[in-house]
C-alpha cells in the first residue's frame, strides 16, 4: 500500500448525476435545500446510528491492515466519497435512486415478474413499490392498513396506469394473519419471482402481539420468517419452471452491529425481562441477516434458482421513527442532514438487488448503497444462524401445530 486511498474500492470516474426526489422525503437530504424541520427521533440513538452507518460502509478499510493514521485517512476519504455520493464497483452509490439503478436495465427485466413487498404502504417500501411497478413488475402488497395501501396503489397507477397491483390483508405481527395471507395468495395461482421483506416496526415501549410475543422482534423477524417459509416452495417452483432467478430481499439495518452475542438470546427476544426498543430493533435486524444467510445456504445446497440477500437501505427519515420526537433530535438531524437519504435513495439498494443482472447468482450477502458490504462477525456466525433457525422453527411448530412443517 503506497497511498491512503489504495484500500478504497475503485470508484468509476463518470460524473455522478444526482436526481433527488425531494418530494418523497420530508427531510433535508444531501444535495437539496433545507425545506423544513420535521418531527424527529431519539438523538443519541441516531447520532450513533449515523456514525455506525458511515463506519460500516467502509469497514473493509478498517480491516485492511494499514497503520492507524493511514487507515483513518482512508476512512475520512471514504466518508467524503459517501457524502459526495461517489459510486462503488456496481456503478452506483449513496446518492443513486431506485429509478436510476433500474433505468438502464429496464429493457432486460423479464416481463410478467411478480413481486410481493411487505410494508409497501409508506417510506422506503412505498417508493420501492413505485419503482418496481414502473419497471413493469406485477405487485402484491400485503398490508394491515388496506386504506393506505389502496391510496399508494392509486398513486402508483397515476404514474404507471398499466401497473398491476393487488392489495391483500396481512398483519405481520400475527401468525394467523400471515397464514391466511399465504393461503389466499397461493390460491391465486400466480407465479412468485421476488419477495421483499421490507416492513419494519420500531416500538419504543414494550408491546405484545396477539401471540404474546414482543412486537418488534415478532413483526420484523418472526413474521418475515414465517412468510418466507410459506412462500419459498412457490418461488423455487416458479424459478424452475420459468428459468428466471427468484430473489428474496430482507431489509435489515446497520444497527445489527450493535448486538453482542450475549445479548442475542432467543427467549429474551420473545419476552424481554427489561425492554429496550433500540435493542429489540437491532436484534430483529441482526436476525434478518442471519435468516438471509441461513436460507441462502439451504437454497444453495438444493441448487435452487432462488437467491436471498440482506440490505441496509441507508438512513432515511420515515415513519419508522415516529415513536420519538424532539427538538434536540431535530437539531441533530439538521446538522447531520448531508448524511441522510431521500426515500428514493433509500429504495435504491432494494431495487438494485431485486432487479439488476449484476446480482445474478449472488446469495447470502449484505448490500449497502447498491454494493456488497460486510456485516458484523455475529451476523456471519453460521452456528448462531442455525440455532436461531432451529429455535424459530420449534416456536412456530408449537404455535401453529400441524399447519407448520
Ligand atoms: N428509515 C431508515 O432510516 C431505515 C434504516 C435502516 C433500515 N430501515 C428498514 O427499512 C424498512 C422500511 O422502513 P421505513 O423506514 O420505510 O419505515 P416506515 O415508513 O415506517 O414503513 C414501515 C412499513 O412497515 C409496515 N408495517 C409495520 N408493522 C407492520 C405489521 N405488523 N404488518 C404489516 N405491515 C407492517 C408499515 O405499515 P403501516 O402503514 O400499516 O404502519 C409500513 O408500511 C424497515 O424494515 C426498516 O427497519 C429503515
Amino acid at each position: 500500500m503506497t497511498g491512503p486511498c489504495q484500500c478504497l474500492p475503485p470508484f468509476p470516474t463518470q460524473p455522478n448525476t444526482i436526481h433527488h426526489d425531494a418530494s418523497t422525503s420530508p427531510y433535508l437530504v444531501r444535495g437539496t435545500k433545507i425545506r423544513w424541520l420535521p418531527n424527529s427521533t431519539c438523538p443519541w440513538v441516531h447520532l450513533r446510528y449515523l456514525v455506525d452507518h458511515l463506519s460500516t460502509l467502509y469497514s473493509d478499510h478498517l480491516d485492511c491492515g494499514l497503520a492507524p493514521v493511514r487507515r483513518n485517512s482512508c476512512v475520512l476519504v471514504a466518508v467524503f466519497c459517501y457524502i459526495r455520493g461517489e459510486r462503488g464497483p456496481s456503478g452506483f452509490g449513496s446518492c443513486s435512486t431506485g429509478e436510476q439503478v433500474t433505468e438502464d436495465i429496464s429493457c432486460s427485466i423479464p416481463p410478467n415478474l411478480t413481486a410481493i413487498i411487505t410494508g409497501g404502504t409508506s417510506g422506503i417500501g412505498a417508493e420501492t413499490a413505485r419503482v418496481l411497478a414502473k419497471r413493469g413488475v406485477r405487485l402484491v402488497m400485503p398490508a394491515r392498513n388496506l386504506k393506505r395501501a389502496a391510496e399508494v396503489r392509486q398513486g402508483i397507477r397515476r404514474e404507471s396506469p398499466e401497473a398491476e397491483i393487488i392489495v391483500m390483508e396481512m398483519d405481520l405481527s400475527s401468525f394467523a394473519s400471515i397464514q391466511r395471507f399465504c393461503s389466499e395468495f397461493l390460491s391465486l395461482r400466480l407465479p412468485l419471482n421476488i419477495l421483499i421483506n421490507n416492513a419494519g416496526k420500531f416500538s419504543k415501549k414494550l408491546e405484545l402481539t396477539e401471540d404474546k410475543l414482543e412486537m418488534t422482534f415478532a413483526t420484523n423477524y418472526l413474521g418475515h420468517y414465517l412468510l418466507t417459509k410459506n412462500l419459498l416452495e412457490k418461488m423455487v417452483e416458479t424459478a424452475t419452471r420459468t428459468g428466471i432467478e427468484g430473489r428474496i430481499i430482507n431489509v435489515s439495518s446497520v444497527v445489527h452491529r450493535w448486538v453482542k452475542k450475549e445479548g442475542f438470546r432467543f427467549s429474551d427476544m420473545l419476552n424481554p425481562k427489561y425492554y429496550n426498543g433500540t435493542h429489540a430493533y437491532a436484534r430483529s435486524k441482526l436476525a434478518n441477516i442471519m435468516h438471509a444467510k441461513e436460507i441462502a445456504r439451504q437454497l444453495k445446497a438444493r441448487k435452487a434458482k432462488v437467491t436471498i440477500n440482506a440490505v441496509h437501505p441507508g438512513i432515511v427519515k420515515t415513519g419508522i421513527t415516529k415513536d420519538y420526537k424532539g427538538l434536540i433530535t431535530d437539531s441533530l438531524f439538521f446538522f447531520a442532514s448531508r448524511l441522510l437519504k431521500s426515500a428514493s435513495q433509500g429504495a435504491s439498494t432494494t431495487c438494485y438487488v431485486a432487479l439488476s443482472p449484476r446480482v445474478v447468482g449472488i446469495s447470502g450477502k449484505y448490500f449497502v448503497d447498491c454494493n456488497e458490504s460486510s456485516c458484523s462477525t455475529l451476523a456471519n456466525d453460521e452456528d448462531e444462524a442455525q440455532i436461531l433457525r432451529q429455535k424459530t422453527d420449534a416456536l412456530l411448530r408449537k404455535r401453529l401445530h400441524q399447519a407448520y412443517k
